[in-house]
């Protein structure tokens, strides 16, 4: 024994070796049984001999050959579904005790058809599985106990979303314990598993679930060049609430079995990314490349090794074999099996560069690329997506318009969505959860379509099409016998504007226990028909991204026709200037006259006949479009920073006057102005204002608590001396608080508040408390948690008590302000809630409101049933521990109009003139924004108003600037089908 363990352990065989010898290469036994046999048989000499008994003419075989026959033929198994999968009675995700659930009466999308097929009937589902589609058969249901009906009574009914790039079981809320995303450990990590650092009690499961996100693939953080491996799992509760139950076909080992026949079928995913984040490690593009390089060599290398042995395993060759272990690497075989395509490759990957890169590096390597994510500038290089190595080109996994944030995301286009799917690509909207909570998913399918993605790409874009790249859309994504039982049911077409299940099924088994709905308008129950934007696709084309944004200037009038509603903002509300002469949808369209930027005649039909005849007028129909108060953005980085990322884009840091030591001016330092570092002609700043945001109030940097005072500034101006440019110098002093940011403690911030509001400070920053104190300048407090905003309303009463002068504190952010929604409105302090659907992104921010589905009240209905004066804005979210970066919202505030059509819709009680001054006259009133005596801008739309996803922007109406803006006059009306 001695002897076989010692040539076991030289030769790096397996030590439970048995000699055998035979004939010649035909009459190698193939069942284990005969081995044993053999064993047994053979004893004697086993004992006896040497480890290899090599003789003359004769072969000797591994006691283990018949698992190194089954893994050598592993090796080639191609993933994908068993022949008899679809046979299947019961899925193996079936939980015991899951009742069938019969579904009467809905309007089914069912995927099928390239996403064009809808049927009206009935979906039954038991044993985990969609059993019926269409008609029930009887028979079906009737050996059925216990059946729970859902009448949904011609609502529309989906598969499951599909999310084919999150980080769900990452950190939500923000907390270091549980940030797990990334290796710090080395540029290349294939060996890693994402499912090894998932949390289970990442907040966020339950809030994909209310959007109807059923499955998402959860990768590894970008700051690899080779990440690791990500999962797919189905985001429901488990009986066992462990990660392993939650996934969806595991990859090989993931459960612990390594070389089950079934697990081998299984695709893995491995994460790459190029460019920008990888430099974490001090690479530049080219070092990662070639890391990359080195790394997929080293897995070939062993990869050719591995074919060599079992090619002359397969054929019997034992002898050439003797000396020889099978070139096992538990480290490089995930990028093996890249290589020998059974792991799909998620590459994270920007720019034109990097894409081309990675296209050369598939062909270097042969291996397929499932889908580059993010890859914001694809939509410009569709040949080089077509270069890839592979039968099929990569998919891309995009956002709509979220962008800019870095270089590598500039040049992206919100008509990118449309143009790939032109070019034939396969386009996935994804939501790199929690950059954008998965529970909006939806409506990033929703803006692409708004921008021009056909109906039935853009819904199998989060749906069918992301369930094919993963390979598993032999069970989700479609509406078919036998698949998964993963179905959404919505209150409105899926693509509508603010679209929410009323019910979430998975694996069969209903999500949402009491789920609250709002009635949505008819309207809502079919696609929005979206603007034609052809002229303006075709020019971001011609300028490589880059199209102009400046609007044409017209001082001139302006005459527009066909209007259907004029809502004009006044000091406390918006009301609709053309409601009263309207009456019945008979009426005439209305009218309404601009010169030089100021309206001086509305009214229907006739009633303007005077000013027809005005020279140089201009007429722009809106087709039954809207003219309604321009909105306002707060919360970004607008006018001060142009790419996040990139410091010489930006106005820079705040320092801390609680930490600066000496103060360079003296006692009470100073404070920074926002309009002293205003920047101009930004390509969000465009953006925005050709989305009806016409005035963006900015605080300088929210990272410190003392972030300085705000300007309101317009978008569309050239330059900061142009006419209008500076709506207001300075707005408001902004502050920031939240539990363990940096030192000092959110006590002391408080003690040197009540400092500075009660006592006379010597100095810049003593100066401006005063004016707050007094009462003639806002004091806006950023704040997500209850506790901090309970004290501050006690601080509030404390320094007027003190000072008995009433002063203006407004609280933003204010995720958990309906905790102390009364004490608000008793203290009169209004709310700017940012974002508009809450998600409990930190600590502070946990104790959400978070609307229907999974609550009657969203946040902005709750506080405006109480009487508080509530406002909106965006929210950027950042790197892991700094969710509130201003800059970070630059690119989402063209949204704004989506934002609060949204929030209209949520909160079942605003009408669209409530919603309207969410984003202006309450945040005016919030913010103290004076327009010194002069009007209002105003947005003009075609098609539509702003609050949904029909309304295109042709114009803006300036008074402060004396002109009309005018974007687009042409092609406004021709619904994508
Ligand atoms: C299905 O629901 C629609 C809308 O509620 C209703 O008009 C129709 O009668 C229902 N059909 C059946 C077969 O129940
Ligand atoms: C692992 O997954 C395979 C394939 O899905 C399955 O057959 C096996 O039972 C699982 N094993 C464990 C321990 O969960
Ligand atoms: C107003 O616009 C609507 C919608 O495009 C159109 O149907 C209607 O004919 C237009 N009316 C006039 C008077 O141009």
């Amino acid at each position: 024994m001695d002897s076989v363990a010692r040539k076991g352990m030289q030769t790096g065989l397996p030590a439970l070796m048995a000699p055998r010898v035979v004939k010649g290469k035909s009459s190698i036994g193939r069942s284990l049984l005969g081995f044993l046999l053999l064993l047994a048989t053979s004893s004697t000499l086993y004992l006896s001999s040497r480890l290899f008994s090599f003789q003359d003419r004769g072969v000797v075989v591994p006691l283990d050959a018949e698992s190194l026959l089954a893994k050598c033929r592993s090796l080639h198994v191609k993933p994908g579904p068993h022949v008899d999968f679809h046979s299947r009675a019961r899925s193996d995700r079936y939980q015991p005790g899951t009742k069938a659930v019969y579904i009467r009466n809905a309007t089914i999308w069912s995927g099928n058809s390239n996403g064009k097929e809808v049927l009206h009937g009935d979906v039954f589902l038991d044993d985990g599985l969609i059993k019926a589609t269409g008609d029930v058969p009887n028979e079906l249901l009737a050996n059925i106990g216990d059946v729970v009906v859902v009448d949904a009574q011609g609502a529309w009914l989906t598969p499951g979303i599909v999310d084919l790039h999150s980080h769900l079981g990452g950190s939500t809320p923000a907390l270091r314990g549980s940030d797990d995303d990334n290796s710090y450990n080395g540029p290349i990590t294939p060996w890693l598993r994402r499912l090894d650092g998932l949390n289970t009690h990442d907040l966020g499961y339950e809030s994909s679930i209310s959007g109807g996100v059923t499955t998402s693939l959860v990768l590894p953080g970008s700051l690899n060049a080779i990440g690791g491996q990500g999962l797919v799992m189905k985001l429901r509760p488990t009986k066992e609430r462990s990660p392993t139950s939650m996934l969806l076909e595991p990859y090989l080992g993931f459960n612990g079995t390594d070389h089950s026949p079934e697990a081998a079928r299984h695709w893995g995913h491995m994460k790459h990314a190029c460019g920008e984040n990888p430099k974490y490690y001090r690479d530049t593009r080219m070092d990662s490349v070639w890391l990359t390089r080195k790394a997929y060599d080293t897995a070939r290398s062993i990869k050719v090794a591995q074919d060599d042995y079992c090619e002359k395993a397969l054929s019997g060759d034992w002898s050439s074999l003797r000396s020889r272990q099978f070139p096992d690497s538990l480290q490089w075989q995930p990028l093996i099996d890249v290589l020998r395509g059974k792991i799909k490759v998620q590459t994270h990957c920007y720019e034109a560069t990097d894409i081309d890169n990675f296209v050369r590096l598939s062909n270097e390597f042969q291996f397929e690329v499932a889908a580059f994510h993010h890859a914001h500038e694809a939509w410009l290089i569709p040949d080089v997506l077509r270069r890839a190595y592979g039968k099929k080109p990569p998919a891309l996994a995009i956002f709509s318009t979220f962008a800019r944030y870095k270089r590598e995301a500039y040049l992206h286009s919100e008509f990118a969505p449309r143009v790939l799917a032109d070019e034939g690509f396969d386009v996935v909207m994804k939501s790199d959860h929690s950059a954008i909570p998965s529970r909006n998913l939806l409506a990033e399918a929703a803006m692409a379509h708004y921008w021009g993605l056909p109906e039935n790409i853009a819904l199998a874009s989060v749906i069918s099409t992301p369930a094919r790249i993963l390979g598993l859309d032999h069970r989700i994504g479609f509406i078919r016998e036998g698949y998964d039982a993963d179905v959404v049911l919505w209150d409105s077409h899926p693509l509508s504007l603010g679209a929410t299940p009323t019910q979430v099924i998975i694996d069969g088994i209903l999500q949402i226990s009491h789920p609250h709905t709002v009635v949505k308008p008819a309207s809502h129950q079919q696609a929005p028909s979206a603007p034609n934007w052809d002229r303006e696709t075709a020019q971001a084309l011609e300028y490589n991204g880059l199209p102009p944004l400046e609007p044409r200037h017209r001082d001139q009038s302006v005459i527009f026709t066909n209007v259907s509603h004029f809502w004009s903002p006044t000091a406390e509300s918006v009301i609709d200037l053309l409601a009263e002469s309207a009456g019945a949808n008979s009426q005439p369209s209305g009218i309404v006259i601009v010169q030089g930027g100021r309206v001086v005649c509305f009214g229907r039909n006739s009633s303007c006949d005077v000013y027809h005849s005005l020279p140089d007028a201009e007429t722009i129909s809106l087709q039954g479009g809207a003219i309604q108060p321009a909105l306002v953005a707060y919360g970004t980085g607008l006018g001060l920073t142009e790419i996040a990322y990139e410091a010489s884009t930006s106005d820079g840091y705040i320092t801390d006057p609680l930490d600066s030591q000496p103060p360079l001016f003296g006692p009470g330092g100073y404070i920074a102005k926002a309009v002293d570092g205003l920047q101009f002609g930004t390509r969000d700043a465009l953006l925005a204002y050709r989305a009806g945001v016409t005035v963006s109030v900015t605080s300088p940097s929210h990272q410190s608590w003392l972030s300085g005072l705000s300007t309101a500034f317009s978008l569309g101006a050239p330059h900061k001396l142009d006419r209008g440019a500076v709506v207001s110098d300075v707005v408001a002093v902004h502050v920031s608080l939240s539990h363990g940011d940096s030192e000092p403690s959110v006590s002391t911030k408080i003690g040197a508040l009540r400092r500075l509001l009660t006592q006379e400070v010597k100095g810049d920053v003593g100066e401006w408390f005063q004016k707050v104190a007094n009462g003639s300048l806002p004091l806006i407090i950023n704040v997500g948690s209850a506790d901090i905003i309970a004290t501050l309303v006690s601080l509030k009463k404390e320094v007027e008590t003190k000072t008995g002068t009433p002063f203006t504190l407004t609280i933003a952010g204010a995720t958990e302000a309906h905790l102390v929604a009364d004490e608000l409105a008793e203290a009169r302090i209004g709310v700017i809630v940012t974002p508009t659907r809450s998600y409990p992104y930190t600590w502070d921010e946990r104790r959400t409101l978070p609307g229907p589905p999974m609550s009657a009240d969203s946040l902005i209905g709750y506080l405006v049933k109480r009487g508080i004066t509530v406002g909106v804005g965006p929210r950027g979210i950042g790197a892991l521990g700094h969710p509130g970066v201003p800059e970070m919202a630059n690119s989402r505030a063209r949204n704004l109009r989506f934002d609060i059509g949204e929030a209209m819709l949520d909160s079942g009680v605003l009408s669209k003139e409530a919603a309207l001054a969410l984003a202006t006259v309450n945040l005016e009133k919030l913010l103290g924004l004076d327009y010194h005596g002069q009007q209002h801008d105003l947005v003009a739309t075609a098609n539509g108003g702003l609050l949904g996803y029909e309304g295109k922007v042709l114009a803006v109406i300036s008074p402060r600037r004396e002109l009309v803006d005018v974007f687009s006059t042409d092609d406004v009306v021709a619904p994508v089908k």
